[in-house]
């Protein structure tokens, strides 16, 4: 988990003059580094027991005004404190200040190309007097932040799904609203399971076998009628802010009231379109989930989604940039 400011799976964000990859910068412990000066002790807590919290945050570049669009920063790094809170963890900083080392990474990784930030907050060593163990309080906090190049994170035509074996953890054991780092080895097995079998996501259902979400993303179903439904918060979910855009956009673009409530496997795979919603995913169209297909490519109401979304984190809706912070970088 930690492994991210070290960087050697992750691409270099741009060449120096001369030719030399340009280091990249992270914000690690209190001052920006170089990532392969980044060091963690092997007793760092959230490596033992997953107690850390992050988010992935995306910034759209805009070429012709040279300006890079971060879409919804703040609502990420309000999710962020919200969770950390969670986890009694002390970022250090009030959402404002937050915003403003975010955009700082930004400019000193000089970043003209697609991007996606990774704050992560975490636990970090006991504190003195504090006995080894398995707990929150006693233990100090660390945060670091790190950004690289990312264009498409999934094949934007389609995805093809498994209904995964692995349920999805419950609220009332680990609170899914909350994006805690230690909670995703449920995802990562899920994912893990899913690519065996051949498919590119897993859709992960509740205890009481309703549709919850996907492994980072979560899932809109389209009924043969027309109705656009998706889980509820209650299905144990993370309720994104992708979600939350898409359930504003079909309201106010397209007259399309998105229904929350419980989606069984039966209506998922009864399906006229599924699609994904997340930071990473964007907005992904579901081809196929186990032997269930919807027709080969994204339908009408996806397509429709896909546009607006697009047009929205290009700032190219006016009534949206309000859901964007522009960093120009000359
Ligand atoms: C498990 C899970 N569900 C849903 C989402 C979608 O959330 P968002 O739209 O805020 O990126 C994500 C991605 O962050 C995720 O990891």
């Amino acid at each position: 988990m930690m492994i991210v400011a070290h960087g050697s799976a992750v691409q270099t964000p741009g060449v120096a003059e001369g030719g030399a990859p340009r280091p990249r910068t992270v914000y690690h412990g209190g001052a920006f580094m170089t990532a392969e000066d980044v060091r963690l002790p092997a007793s760092t807590q959230a490596l033992h027991y997953g107690t850390g919290v992050f988010e992935g945050i995306r910034g759209y570049w805009d070429p012709t005004a040279h300006t890079l669009l971060v879409f919804r920063l703040n609502e990420h790094l309000e999710r962020l404190q919200r969770s950390a809170a969670v986890l009694r963890l002390d970022l250090g900083h009030p959402i404002a200040e937050l915003a403003e080392l975010v955009l700082e990474l930004l400019r000193r990784n000089d970043c003209r190309h697609d991007t996606y930030v990774r704050p992560m907050g975490y636990k970090l060593a006991l504190e003195p007097g504090t006995s080894f163990g398995v707990r929150l309080s006693g233990v100090s906090s660390a945060l670091t932040m790190s950004a690289l190049p990312m264009g498409s994170y999934v094949d934007q035509r389609g995805v093809r799904c498994k209904v995964s074996r692995f349920r999805r953890v419950p609220t009332n054991c680990v609170p899914s609203s909350a994006k805690i780092s230690g909670l995703y080895v449920n995802n990562a097995l899920a994912m893990e399971d899913a690519v065996a079998d051949g498919c590119d996501d897993a859709i992960l259902l509740d205890l009481a076998g309703n549709v919850s979400e996907a492994t980072t993303s979560n899932v809109f179903v389209v009924g043969r009628d027309g109705t656009v439904i998706t889980p509820p918060a209650t299905a144990d979910l993370l309720p994104g802010i992708t979600r939350a855009s898409v359930i504003e956009l079909l309201a106010a673009e397209a007259g399309i009231t998105v229904v929350q409530r419980l989606v069984t496997v039966a209506e998922l795979k009864d399906a006229a379109e599924v699609f994904l919603t997340g930071t990473g995913v964007e907005i992904a169209p579901v081809l196929s989930v186990d032997d269930v297909g919807y027709g080969g490519a994204a339908g009408p109401v996806t397509r429709k989604v896909k546009d607006l979304y697009s047009r929205v984190v290009h700032g190219e809706l006016e009534a949206y940039r309000h859901w964007l912070t522009l960093l120009t970088l000359g």
